[in-house]
């Protein structure tokens, strides 16, 4: 986690000794979620997925851009995002991470069974990085942390990590993980351009503080930050009902993607890769979403120039 402008395409992740690209890919919405309970975010919120062929395409493009590192879980789609990663990352050079909890009601004694599961879904015998998904009433986070350093020691997980924990739940787990002489690894939270609570929520700072990584989702706002979508063109799915379509939120999303697109044009780069590089600088690990290849290759290239400290400014600037 060095150099604020470097271009470097690698880093460490936390205080682990996994080495990660500085850019990953999510792949929420891949895998055939015909079998997908209807309510699933993975198969609901970004409208009809891709092909086969097209996240293979995606896949391929990423890899040989260094960009090595799939999120999923095993809630999306019910398994089916794990099943398509294991289906087509199979005796490749890639690190995984997914998250448990399988249901939003799991307890904490479900975590072996589940990883057990994810791991015979990914057809892998050990996860890169396991990441609680989200804090819940039901599970104490030390006694899933004790699980999650149980998992490590059996040799079935390299990395732990959490997931939309806030400053006070980051510092818990930390401190739990510690005792077993673990580190955190990262906490996943939604930050982006248009989403820039981790900075006024004490996460961010936390992160940074116990040498935690920062792992950014929706890191283009679900699309929004590629300029493809306007108030009069909303995409696919419930993400056309997002706040940034309407009122204060479009008047932010007109003003951050006009500076975007003109700082896109002087770097010869798109507002995509601009928005995540603006994320890579701040020293976080964005993972975008891609469905398709040229999606990807356009993601991975935000790891192959540099924003000046000026046009970072003006980045937070058209988004504060
Ligand atoms: N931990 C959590 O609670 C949590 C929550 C949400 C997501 N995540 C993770 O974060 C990952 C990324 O978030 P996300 O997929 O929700 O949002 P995102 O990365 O902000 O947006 C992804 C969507 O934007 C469009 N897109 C991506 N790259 C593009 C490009 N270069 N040009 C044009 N369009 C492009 C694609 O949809 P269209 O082409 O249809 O517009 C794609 O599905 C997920 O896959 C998942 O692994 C985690």
């Amino acid at each position: 986690m060095s150099d604020e402008g470097s271009a470097a395409a690698w880093m460490m992740l936390g205080r682990t000794d996994l080495r990660v690209p500085r850019l990953g890919l999510g792949v929420m919405v891949w895998g055939d979620m015909a079998a997908a309970p209807r309510w699933n975010p993975a198969r609901n919120a970004y409208g009809p997925t891709s092909s086969v062929d097209e996240q293979r395409e995606a896949l391929e493009i990423s890899l040989a851009a260094g960009v090595n590192l799939l999120d999923t879980a095993a809630m999306y789609g019910k398994g089916a995002s794990e099943r398509r990663v294991g289906e087509l990352t199979e005796s490749k050079d890639v690190l995984i991470a997914t998250k448990f909890p399988a249901g939003f009601f799991s307890r904490a004694a479900s975590l072996p069974a589940t990883l057990e599961a994810s791991l015979a879904r990914l057809r892998r015998p050990v996860v890169d990085l396991y990441q609680i998904h989200f804090p819940s009433r039901w599970m104490s986070i030390p006694t899933l942390m004790n699980l999650m350093a149980d998992a490590v020691e059996a040799g079935k997980v390299r990395a732990v990590g959490v997931s939309n924990y806030s400053a006070a739940q980051l510092r818990t787990a930390h401190a739990a993980l510690s005792r077993r002489g673990i580190p955190l690894a990262s906490n996943q939270v939604q930050y982006s351009l248009l989403h820039r609570q981790p900075e006024r929520n004490g996460v961010l700072d936390t992160c940074r503080e116990l040498g935690v990584t920062l792992i950014a989702y929706m890191p283009l706002a679900s699309g929004a930050l590629t300029g493809k979508y306007t108030a009069a063109n909303r995409p696919a799915g419930w993400r056309r009902y997002s706040s940034v379509y309407r009122g204060n939120g479009l008047a932010t999303l007109e003003r951050v993607n006009a500076t975007l697109r003109d700082l896109a044009a002087q770097h010869d780069k798109t507002p995509s890769q601009v928005a995540l590089r603006w994320l890579v600088q701040r020293h976080v690990l964005p993972i975008p979403g891609a469905k398709t290849g040229p999606q990807a290759a356009d993601n991975a290239a935000a790891l192959s120039f540099v924003l000046a400290e000026s046009e970072m400014d003006a980045l937070n600037t058209a988004s504060s």
